[in-house]
């Protein structure tokens, strides 16, 4: 049986990430495809208790520990939720996934790159999304948007130089695998983005299909 198709989403906070999923998986669903929907860090009853612990806003977390901590809560999220759906031949939507890690841990917290590409190697030595879409806004612009959320988590709290080390780290990630990702520039009015989205979605799908 033909392996499912794995798509992953990135972008920084405020980027407008979590509404272009949800919209991507309507139209999937809507073309008739089985899909499974999830996220990271989470996605696993492991994983959420994990995505608690991160997102919290009080005490310390050392960045390299926050780095062994998504890779496990990954670990756990390969294992009972993406392998077997791709197994089944499922089209996976993913919520974030280890370019956030490259991003965030890397970029954002400094973890040093060699460091997470063992653990990259270790965890899915085998596989990455076939398509990765990333919701590119500046620093400010996510800044601005974060700022309207009432209560933010630990890496909304961050300032302006963090989502721009964030931001540069995922354009590296991009250098380095063009062919995997699509940037869409999401500073543009949210009809805009989706009309270009819906395109990159229907474009992978067919390639996947034939
Ligand atoms: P996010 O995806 O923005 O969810 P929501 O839309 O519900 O706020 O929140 C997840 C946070 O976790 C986000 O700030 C980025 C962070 N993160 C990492 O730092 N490293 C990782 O590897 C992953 C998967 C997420």
């Amino acid at each position: 049986m033909k392996r499912g198709l794995f798509i992953s989403f990135e972008g920084i906070d405020g980027a407008g990430k979590s509404t272009h999923v949800a919209w991507s998986a309507d139209l999937l669903r809507a073309q008739g495809i089985a899909l499974t929907l999830t996220r990271e860090p989470g996605g696993t009853v492991l994983g959420e208790k994990l995505r608690e612990l991160l997102l919290a806003t009080e005490g310390q977390i050392h960045p390299e520990t926050e780095a062994l901590l998504m890779f496990a809560a990954r670990r756990q999220h390969l294992e009972e939720v993406i392998y077997p759906a791709l197994a089944r031949g499922d089209c996976v939507l993913c919520d974030r996934f280890t370019d956030a890690s490259f991003a965030y841990q890397g970029g954002g917290r400094g973890v040093e790159k060699r460091k997470l590409a063992t653990l990259e190697a270790w965890v899915h030595p085998e596989l990455q999304p076939d398509l990765t879409v990333l919701f590119d806004v500046s620093a400010e612009v996510g800044q601005a948007r974060v700022g309207r959320i009432k209560s933010p988590d630990r890496f909304e709290r961050e300032n302006s130089a963090f989502f721009v080390r964030v931001r540069e780290a995922y354009l590296e990630r991009l250098k380095e695998s063009p062919r995997r990702f699509v940037r869409l520039d999401s500073t543009r009015a949210i009809g805009d983005v989706q009309a270009e989205l819906k395109q990159k979605l229907l474009v992978a799908l067919s390639q996947w299909q034939t």
